[in-house]
This record gives C-alpha cells, sequence and structure tokens, in this order.
C-alpha cells in the first residue's frame, strides 16, 4: 500500500446498530478507519456525500441491514492511499463514485469496480459537490428514462414526487430534454411551482386531490387515454392509481417505496391494459464499466451544456444528517441534500 497522507486511526461516522426511525442514528468520532486494504483497493478521503432515501429503507427494515451500519451511497473525495496493484488511481486523484459507507471520513473502495470517476488531481472542492449531488440521482433519471421507458417526443408522462431530488432531474429530462408532456404530482403548490420551473406541464396537488381524483384529472389531460409512462416512487399509496391512469400498452416503473413497499398482487391485474411493468434499480443499469461511462458523459455533458440544472436544496455538516432525513422523511425539502465531511 503506497499513501503520502498521514491515516488516522480513528474516524467521524454516522452509523447505527439496530432498525427504527432517525433516533437510532448516532454519530462517532471514534469509529476505526479501515486498516485492511486489499491490493487493488483504495482508501477515499470524502468531501460531500449525498442523501438519499433509500437509506431509510435500510434503517427502517424494508431492506436487511448488517451491523453497526454506515450509511451513504455516493461519495466524492480524494484518494489518500492505494493497494499495490492499483494503476488506474494516484494518491492526490479527486474522485466521485457510488459505493457503500461513505456517510464516514474514510471509505475502502475495490478500485476494480465500474462505479468511479477520476477527476484527476485538480479538481475543486465545487466540482466535488456537484458530483457527489448529481452522481446517484442523475444517472437513476437519466437511465430510466432511456432504459426502463424510452421516453419520446409528446409522450404523456407521470412524475411522482415531482419536486424531490430525482424528480426534479425526471421533470427536466422528460420535459425539456425529451420534449414530452410531464403531468407532476407533488403534496405542495410551492412544490409543485418547482415542478414546473424544470419542465413540468401540468401540475396535480395530492394533498388537495384524492387518488380517485387525481386519477379523473389524469385521464381529462390526457383525452381518457391515460399515460404513456409512469416513473412511481412512491410505491404503496399510489400503485392502484398508477394502474388507473396507465395507457394501453403503457409502461410503469415503480422505482421507490417512499409510503412503503407495493405489496403483492395478482399479476392479471397488469392484462386488461397490457401494462409493462417494471421495478429496476440503478445499479443494474451501470454495472458494467461501459454502461457506467456511456451515462455519467450524457449526464455531465447535460449539466455543463446547462440543459439540466442539479437543485442543491441545502449542505448540511455530516453530524447533522438525523435533521436532514427527518427533514427528507417529513416531506420538507425539495431537489437534492447534501453531506459535507469534516477535514
Ligand atoms: N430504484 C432506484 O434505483 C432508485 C434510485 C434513486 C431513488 N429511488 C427512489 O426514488 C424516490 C425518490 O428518492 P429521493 O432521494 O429523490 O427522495 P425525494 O423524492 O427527494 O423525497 C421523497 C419524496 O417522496 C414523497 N412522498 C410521498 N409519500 C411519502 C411518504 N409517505 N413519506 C415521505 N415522502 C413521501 C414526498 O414528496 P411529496 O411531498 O411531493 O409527495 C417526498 O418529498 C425514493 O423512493 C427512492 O427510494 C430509487
Amino acid at each position: 500500500m503506497s499513501s503520502t497522507f498521514s491515516i488516522p486511526d480513528k474516524q467521524a461516522v454516522i452509523y447505527y446498530e439496530r432498525n427504527g426511525g432517525p433516533e437510532v442514528l448516532k454519530y462517532s468520532t471514534e469509529f476505526a478507519v479501515p486498516s485492511d486494504l486489499s491490493a487493488t483497493d483504495i482508501l477515499i478521503k470524502n468531501k460531500y456525500t449525498g442523501i438519499n432515501f433509500i437509506e431509510v429503507y435500510f434503517r427502517n427494515g424494508i431492506y436487511p441491514a448488517d451491523f453497526p451500519y454506515i450509511p451513504g451511497r455516493e461519495a466524492s473525495g480524494e484518494v489518500v492511499a492505494v493497494g499495490d496493484k492499483v494503476t488506474n488511481f494516484k494518491v492526490g486523484d479527486k474522485v466521485a463514485y457510488l459505493g457503500h459507507k461513505n456517510f464516514a471520513q474514510f471509505t475502502k473502495f475495490d478500485s476494480t469496480q465500474s462505479t468511479i470517476l477520476n477527476l484527476g488531481q485538480n479538481a475543486t472542492s465545487k466540482q466535488l459537490k456537484l458530483y457527489a449531488a448529481s452522481l446517484l440521482q442523475g444517472l437513476t433519471a437519466l437511465t430510466f428514462i432511456n432504459e426502463a421507458y424510452a421516453v419520446k417526443e409528446n409522450d404523456y408522462i407521470l412524475v411522482t414526487a415531482a419536486a424531490g431530488g430525482v424528480g426534479l432531474i425526471l421533470d427536466q429530462l422528460i420535459g425539456n430534454v425529451k420534449k414530452a408532456h410531464v403531468i407532476a404530482v407533488a403534496s405542495t403548490d410551492e412544490k409543485l411551482a418547482k415542478a414546473k420551473q424544470n419542465g413540468a406541464e401540468f401540475l396535480l396537488n395530492s394533498s388537495e386531490l384524492s387518488n380517485d381524483q387525481l386519477a379523473e384529472k389524469i385521464l381529462e389531460i390526457t383525452n381518457g387515454k391515460g399515460v404513456e409512462a409512469i416513473f412511481d416512487s412512491i410505491g404503496k399509496d399510489t400503485f392502484d392509481l398508477d394502474l388507473k391512469v396507465i395507457r394501453r400498452k403503457g409502461t410503469l416503473i415503480s422505482y421507490g417505496n417512499s409510503s412503503g413497499a407495493v405489496p403483492p398482487f395478482i399479476i392479471n391485474k397488469l392484462s386488461s391494459k397490457n401494462v409493462k411493468l417494471l421495478r429496476p434499480q440503478l445499479y443494474g443499469y451501470v454495472a458494467e464499466r461501459p454502461e457506467f461511462e456511456h451515462y455519467t458523459k450524457e449526464l455531465f455533458d447535460l449539466i455543463n451544456s446547462k440543459k439540466l440544472n442539479i437543485d442543491i436544496h441545502k449542505v448540511y455538516q455530516l453530524k447533522d444528517y438525523p435533521t436532514a432525513t427527518k427533514e427528507l422523511e417529513g416531506r420538507k425539502t425539495t431537489g437534492k441534500l447534501l453531506l459535507e465531511i469534516p477535514n
């Protein structure tokens, strides 16, 4: 292993030891820094890490977690040590990556994995912030609108949580880039105004309309036909609504559980309209290196050419993650939430 950096033994992390609400989250400055680097591992000193709703599912037990559990799915930072067989990274390189356990100062990452970008030695703190803010949600939206359902010009597309992190990116990509009609659902008028600024055309307030009323409005907008595709991150509460408003031969992409997991259902429910149903996850679209390179290039081309804006709601300090997630789970946020990692 080579390193010119003096790596401490202890680090600051967010972790938990049992499932539960935000109250199980702990902040410690006494957690061991990973020291068992293999020949292909690198050690990354994180600078920013993105907050994603998926952390809630692991914490509350919808998805299984091993304890003690350090959350985190994406981050940016600097390589501070490299294993003996690492050829593609040097100490001092700045990186952005999809990987685990990065609500922490240091993360061990196997450099042979596909989901990491080498940003070179000179990437700025501002760039590190942007990469941590855009990688997971940006790639999710971009891969889904190309692969889960290839959105076409003039399609009618339903987007739930349309002012959320993924939602605002979907609005822009579907409405502005693909020139389709976004029907946005969100729970407040402020959120809907934000969705509109980002490319949504039709705005439906889920606090004011029941699911039956939402269905009626969506069918009205689409002349009774329903929508070509639905990007639904709400799960349980909206699944039956989705089946009502999907058009014949439409594609229903159920990609999140913000209201709870969709319960088991009878598959014949799909046959009256020949509905295609997907439950995709991002990693399934970027598992191979050429896929990750293709979509990250497209994502940052869109961002750099100002066709896609990444709306950062707020940057919280690592220790304040419990506050951040309470706001996210309490539906008080729009766009992306980030954590800044202490030096
Ligand atoms: N499959 C994948 O690979 C993948 C990848 C990324 C994200 N996701 C999923 O996409 C969704 C969005 O993620 P995000 O990180 O961008 O979060 P987000 O959309 O910024 O936040 C969640 C939003 O969900 C809505 N919501 C509806 N019912 C809710 C409830 N009962 N409790 C809390 N929120 C509720 C709220 O918007 P309103 O108040 O406007 O309803 C809330 O703001 C999540 O479900 C996430 O798991 C999936």
